[in-house]
C-alpha cells in the first residue's frame, strides 16, 4: 500500500531530540510516573502491583478498570462503545482503515493531522478537503461542507480542538455538523486527543459520540494526560463500529501492553487532578504566548480557544521549513513548518512544555526575527 510521508512526524523524528528549547511539543508537559503518583494520591509503594502482575496479554479490548474509567470522560457511552487502542494515532488508522474501502468519498478538514486524509487516499478513497481559514478563525465553513457532501460521503474526518489552529467547534456548531452528516448518512470520525484543555469553563466541549449516533470519537493519554510514554489511546463509536473495528485490531494489535493500562487507569482515577494541572499550564502559559503576539511586529495569529498549539504567521517571504530550520540553527528552538502540515507559509509552535522553555524560546524567537528584519533592510 503506497502513502504519503507523514510530515510531521517526519519532522518530529528528524530534531525533536536534539533541539534545546522544543516548541514543537504538543502535549501539556509530560509527566514521570513519581508525578503521576504524587497527583493520584499515593506513593511508590503503589509500584509493588506490578511485581505480581502477570505479564499475559492482558484483558484484550482494555480492562473492564480502564474503559470505565474512560467511559466517564463521555456522558453517553458504555462499555462495550469502547476499545482500547496503541495511542490515538492507533484508533484513527484503526477507523479508516474499517469504515473506509476504495471509491469511498470521505471529506477531511485541513489543517489538521495528516492521518486523517492521507489514510484514506492511501486506501484509493476520494477524498475531499474541506479547508479551515483563518477569516473564519480557522472553523469549518459549514456550506462548503454541506456542498462537499454526497449521497457516497462515509466520513467526514473533523479535529476538535484542532491541531494546529487551537480552534474548537462547540456543541451548537458541532450540533449543526451533526445535522450534516445525517443528512447524507456520513460517520463522524472526531479526533478529540486534545479534549479537556479549553481556555474557558470545565475545559470540555462535548464528544461529537455523544451527540450522534453515527459519531465516533478517537482519544488517548498523550495530551491532556501528559503521558504520550503510555502509547495509550481509544475509540468510542457505536458498538456496530467497535465490532468491525475489532475484526482489523486483531490483524494489528490483539491487545495493549498490561503496564499501559494499569498506568492509564490510575491517571483517568485522578482525572481531575491532572486536567487541573494541564489547564493551569496551557491557560498561563497562552497568556505568555499572547502577550508576546501582541507585542512581536512579525508575528500575527488566531488566538487558540483550546488545544496545545497554535498556528503563527510570519511576515517573511520565505519557506517556513527554511524558517524552522535556520531558526532551530541559530537558536536551538524548535517549532513545527506549516510545510509540514499542508500550511505553507505559517509555523506551529506547541506552548504547553513547561512556562521556563516558553519564555526563553519566545525572547531567542524575537531576537531572530529583528535579525531577519534587519537583513531584509540592508
Ligand atoms: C490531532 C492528533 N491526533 C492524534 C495524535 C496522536 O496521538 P497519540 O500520541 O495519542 O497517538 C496527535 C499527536 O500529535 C494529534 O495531534
Amino acid at each position: 500500500m503506497k502513502i504519503r510521508e507523514f510530515g510531521v512526524e517526519i519532522w518530529m523524528n528528524a530534531f525533536e531530540n536534539n533541539c534545546e528549547l522544543n516548541l514543537a511539543e504538543t502535549c501539556v508537559q509530560s509527566l514521570t510516573i513519581s508525578e503521576l503518583l504524587d497527583l493520584a494520591g499515593k506513593d511508590a509503594s503503589a509500584l509493588n502491583d506490578l511485581l505480581t502482575m502477570k505479564m499475559t496479554y492482558g484483558a484484550i479490548e482494555g480492562s473492564d478498570r480502564l474503559r470505565d474509567n474512560i467511559c466517564a470522560l463521555y456522558t453517553q457511552q458504555k462499555r462495550h462503545n469502547i476499545v482500547v487502542t496503541h495511542g490515538t494515532i492507533g484508533a484513527n488508522a484503526l477507523i479508516h482503515q474499517t469504515l473506509v474501502s476504495k471509491g469511498d468519498h470521505v471529506i477531511s478538514v485541513l489543517p489538521t493531522y495528516q492521518q486523517h486524509y492521507s489514510i484514506p487516499e492511501s486506501i484509493g478513497a476520494k477524498v475531499d478537503i474541506l479547508p479551515l481559514r483563518e477569516v473564519n478563525q480557522f472553523l469549518p465553513d459549514l456550506a462548503e461542507l454541506r456542498a462537499l457532501t454526497t449521497p457516497q460521503t462515509k466520513l467526514i474526518a473533523i479535529n476538535n480542538p484542532n491541531n494546529p489552529t487551537g480552534s474548537l467547534m462547540d456543541r451548537d456548531f458541532l450540533q449543526r455538523v451533526v445535522e450534516i452528516a445525517r443528512d447524507c448518512g456520513a460517520y463522524i470520525l472526531c479526533d478529540e486527543v486534545y479534549r479537556g484543555t479549553d481556555q474557558t469553563g470545565d475545559g470540555y466541549t462535548v464528544s461529537v459520540a455523544d451527540i450522534y449516533e453515527k459519531g465516533i470519537s478517537t482519544a488517548g493519554m498523550s495530551k491532556v494526560f501528559s503521558l504520550a510514554g503510555l502509547r495509550l489511546g481509544w475509540i468510542a463509536a457505536p458498538v456496530e463500529v467497535i465490532k468491525a473495528v475489532a475484526i482489523h485490531r486483531d490483524y494489528n494489535t490483539i491487545s495493549v501492553g498490561m503496564i499501559d493500562d494499569h498506568f492509564a487507569s490510575i491517571a483517568l482515577e485522578c482525572r481531575d487532578a491532572i486536567i487541573g494541572r494541564s489547564q493551569r499550564i496551557t491557560r498561563e502559559n497562552l497568556a505568555v504566548l499572547d502577550a508576546w503576539v501582541t507585542g512581536e511586529p512579525s508575528i500575527s495569529y488566531i488566538k487558540p480557544k483550546s488545544a496545545t498549539v497554535a498556528l503563527l504567521k510570519y511576515d517573511f517571504d520565505m519557506p517556513s521549513r527554511n524558517f524552522c530550520v535556520q531558526l532551530l540553527e541559530q537558536t536551538g528552538v524548535m517549532f513545527t513548518p506549516g510545510s509540514a502540515m499542508d500550511m505553507e507559509g505559517y509555523v506551529r509552535i506547541g506552548y504547553a512544555n513547561g512556562a521556563d522553555v516558553l519564555v526563553e524560546g519566545l525572547k531567542r524567537v524575537s531576537e531572530f526575527l529583528a535579525e531577519l528584519r534587519e537583513a531584509r533592510l540592508r
